[in-house]
């Protein structure tokens, strides 16, 4: 029990030794801090003060054996102990609403309805950071304006190491929406987020899709194609550029007077009415309460 403890730990027999010591006398400590805090009260005996002491202990505790671990030289243990409860009680809380990244290249339009549209369901889900890889981005105005963390991204890092991955887990973040990013996803965040990563398409996939095929430039093909409709594609992302999961298409019709940035708005529209509500849905079942 005590070498799997050490492994755990990673401390040697001595630090071990102190540690399981703090944890006694800082027990010990917040136990009596407690009991005299409460004796300072005319709460009496009985089921309220027992409540209380519970809640005045949990409390107290890690206080106390922060304080004690000083003297024992186990400060930086008990820190790093403690925040890693920390974090496993907040990531219990996110389990019910997700915290969202939205990764977007451009104007934000998509992004900027999201966050309106989550601003009034916390409950489902909330975008807590705008990734983007162009540092004069519309997307970076609309993050600041919303008071949203913004991390920006650089090629290389992006695509040869897992820092990113480590920095959206660190946030707690898990779920991801591309609205607008157009960088190929690394197979290593496709693994790290397993069904969690959902992109929107300006066109009826799969025709139109594949690199290359982005914003104003799939319009043109759509309309040189001479296209009777065109429309939007949201579906879960994949190693292959618009490839996925369909999880939502509708369509719009295309007029002989339309051109790539008349139709550009048409979709436009449709993305704003539909993404958000199919992340809803896709969060909501993801996450049944
Ligand atoms: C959207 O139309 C989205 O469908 C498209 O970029 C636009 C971003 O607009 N995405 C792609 O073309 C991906 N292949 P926005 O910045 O205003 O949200």
């Amino acid at each position: 029990m005590l070498e799997k403890l050490k492994q755990r730990w990673k401390v040697n027999s001595i630090n071990l030794l102190l540690i399981i010591f703090t944890f006694a006398l800082g027990g010990s400590l917040c136990g009596y801090a407690g009991r005299k805090i409460l004796q300072l009260t005319t709460i009496e005996n009985g089921l309220l003060w027992v409540v209380i002491y519970v809640v005045l202990i949990t409390l107290l505790w890690p206080l106390c054996v922060l304080l004690i671990s000083i003297p024992l030289g186990q400060f930086s243990f008990f820190k790093r102990y403690l925040v890693k409860v920390w974090n496993r009680i907040s990531r219990k809380k996110l389990q019910s609403a997700p915290l969202i990244a939205i990764f977007a290249s451009g104007a934000g339009s998509n992004a900027q309805k999201i966050i309106d549209y989550f601003d009034n369901r916390k409950n489902t889900g909330k975008v807590a950071l705008i990734v983007c890889n162009k540092a004069g981005a519309g997307v970076i105005d609309i993050a600041k304006k919303n008071t949203i963390d913004t991390l920006l991204i650089d090629k290389e890092p992006f695509f040869t190491t897992d820092i990113y991955i480590n920095e959206l887990k660190q946030k707690g973040i898990g779920f991801i929406v591309l609205a607008g990013f157009l960088w190929k996803i690394p197979v290593s965040l496709i693994k790290a987020y397993p069904n969690k990563i959902v992109n929107i398409h300006p066109a009826l996939l799969p025709k139109y899709g594949g690199k290359g095929m982005y914003g104003n430039k799939v319009h043109e093909a759509v309309i040189a194609a001479a296209e009777k409709e065109s429309g939007i594609t949201i579906h879960y992302v994949d190693e292959l550029y618009d490839h996925g999961n369909i999880i939502f298409q509708t369509t719009c019709t295309i007029n002989e007077t339309d051109t790539p940035d008349s139709l550009a708005k048409k979709i436009h529209l449709l993305e704003h009415q539909h993404y958000p509500a199919v992340i809803e849905q896709v969060l909501k079942t993801q996450n049944p309460r």
